[in-house]
């Protein structure tokens, strides 16, 4: 038996169109649009109707960087693919990239498996997957062969936290001439940790041991050098780079004079670094624990190149590099040491919103706001026209979204599984009402009626983005 839902009256804005029409779903897709009021549409049944007058009609969201239940400085991200999924959808997010860890010493293979255990009959969205490598060798290169087959296409590769995640040059060459020949996409965490380790033994040697100097010692000419050194290592690959949490203006330069150049060099910033900064983090009382985060948050100066960067197309994508730890019990491991705080900031729930507020605010046009959060992730992964798009074919993975609600962010209010919002107290103009996974209402008039294991492990093919 199939199943029809018709969305009627509402704008259906794309990367491409802003139009006022009527979608029919079917059996999860999306098999056709008619403008509204039109023969065709009017025509149409179905077994549910959603009246979406006065309201977006948007693809739901795809946040291409989040990391559920991470393990980081001795504890783990707060939010499980559980909670983590469920708070993505509150916000209209219908699928996420998260991030596979491999551990040193063990294989990628390792490393995937315990992540689809992780999410498996747990999320409530779908989900795909990146490989962060921490420790490229013969074995790994040949591996990430195989991953690519098998729907992993990307593979994360650290310039900082030597010890743990960090590549050296020769290692990060490598993984990028195989992924030259296999097809993956790199992405890279551009900072000089090697230098950063430095300067943060010598703030703690001088006791500056307070969340500011989180910021201060990773410098964002240490993010543009190591922007600049990987762009030059996937140059001589020949690989196209894939520049994550891009917060420097100085970095941002970087990107775009790769660009300008014609190479194939894309970059994404996050909510964090557009609507937060370096204020945040000298919040008195260790309060300023609640924004370390890597990149670190930038003096203020920085936003207006991030967002110009995003209106020129130097950079493509606003992730969220969701990654909560609680400010009881987790980010206070780094009282005394703002160097054993654990780095992330929650924010799968928010992207939509804020960046709906850069439309209000006049930063982005409506259709840059989906193509930055929907449809360039989906392209730039390997999952359109699959996700991110309203077109026949589409799964209908779909936001209802009314443009004039207000609402104010909190952590009294929120459904991340993390003690504080980062927002805390910033109103916003536009509210998710209703949101449909494959057809099926995950949120449904603002009340979550999904459940964990609806969503589906989704494979993605290479880079749609290149050309
Ligand atoms: O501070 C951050 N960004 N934590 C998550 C790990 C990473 O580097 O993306
Ligand atoms: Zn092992
Ligand atoms: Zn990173
Ligand atoms: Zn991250």
């Amino acid at each position: 038996m199939s199943t029809r839902t018709l969305i009627r009256g509402g704008l259906v804005v794309t990367a491409a169109d802003e139009v006022h029409a009527d979608v029919l779903i079917e059996d999860g897709r999306v098999v056709a649009l008619a403008a509204h009021g039109s023969d065709v549409a009017a025509g149409w049944t179905a077994d549910r109707t959603i009246d979406a007058t006065d309201r977006y009609v948007l693809p739901g969201g795809v946040d291409a960087h989040t990391h559920m239940e991470l393990p980081f400085g001795g504890t783990f991200a707060s939010d499980t693919f559980e909670t983590g999924t469920r708070a993505a959808a509150w916000g209209g997010t219908t699928t996420i990239v998260d991030f596979a860890v491999q551990s040193v010493g063990h294989s990628l293979r390792e490393g995937l498996d315990a992540w689809y255990a992780k999410a498996d009959g747990n999320c409530a969205i779908d989900y795909a997957f990146h490989m962060i490598l921490s420790d490229v060798n013969e074995h790994t290169l040949k591996e990430m062969d195989r991953l690519v087959q098998e729907g992993i296409t990307s593979f994360k590769l650290f310039m900082a936290y030597p010890g743990v995640f960090y590549s050296d040059d020769g290692r990060i060459l490598r993984a990028m001439q195989r992924s030259a020949d296999n097809g993956g996409l790199i992405m890279m965490h551009a900072e000089n940790g090697i230098a950063i380790d430095v300067l943060v033994e010598q703030a703690l040697a001088r006791g500056e041991t307070d969340p500011r100097y989180h910021g201060e010692v990773r410098k964002a000419l240490l993010e543009a050098e190591a922007t600049h050194r990987a762009i030059q290592l996937s140059r001589v690959a020949g690989a196209p780079l894939y520049v994550v949490h891009v917060s420097a203006e100085e970095a941002v330069a970087e990107i775009a004079a790769a660009r300008d150049k014609g190479l194939p060099v894309f970059g994404e910033t996050c909510p964090q670094y557009l609507f937060l900064s370096t204020d945040n983090l000298a919040e008195p009382d260790f309060e300023g624990a609640k924004y370390v985060c890597s990149t670190p948050l930038r003096p203020k100066e920085h936003q207006a190149a991030l967002w110009r960067g995003l209106r020129t197309n130097d950079l493509q994508v606003v992730s969220t590099d969701h990654c909560p730890f609680c400010f009881v019990g987790q980010k206070d491991l780094g009282r005394g040491d703002f160097s054993k705080i654990p780095n992330g900031l929650p924010g799968v729930e928010n992207r939509m919103d804020l960046l709906h507020q850069a439309v209000v605010d006049g930063h982005i046009s409506r259709r840059r706001w989906i193509e930055i959060a929907c449809a360039t992730p989906a392209r730039m992964f390997g999952l359109y026209p699959q996700k991110g798009t309203i077109a026949p074919g589409s799964d209908a993975d779909i936001v209802i979204y009314d443009p004039h609600a207000r609402q104010t962010i909190s952590a009294a209010t929120h459904h991340m599984n993390v003690d504080y919002s980062a927002y805390e107290g910033k109103t916003v103009t536009g509210q998710v009402e209703t949101v449909l996974s494959r057809g099926e209402p995950v949120i449904d008039q603002r009340k979550f009626t999904g459940r964990a294991g609806h969503g589906a492990f989704t494979p993605r093919s290479t880079c749609q983005y290149l050309n």
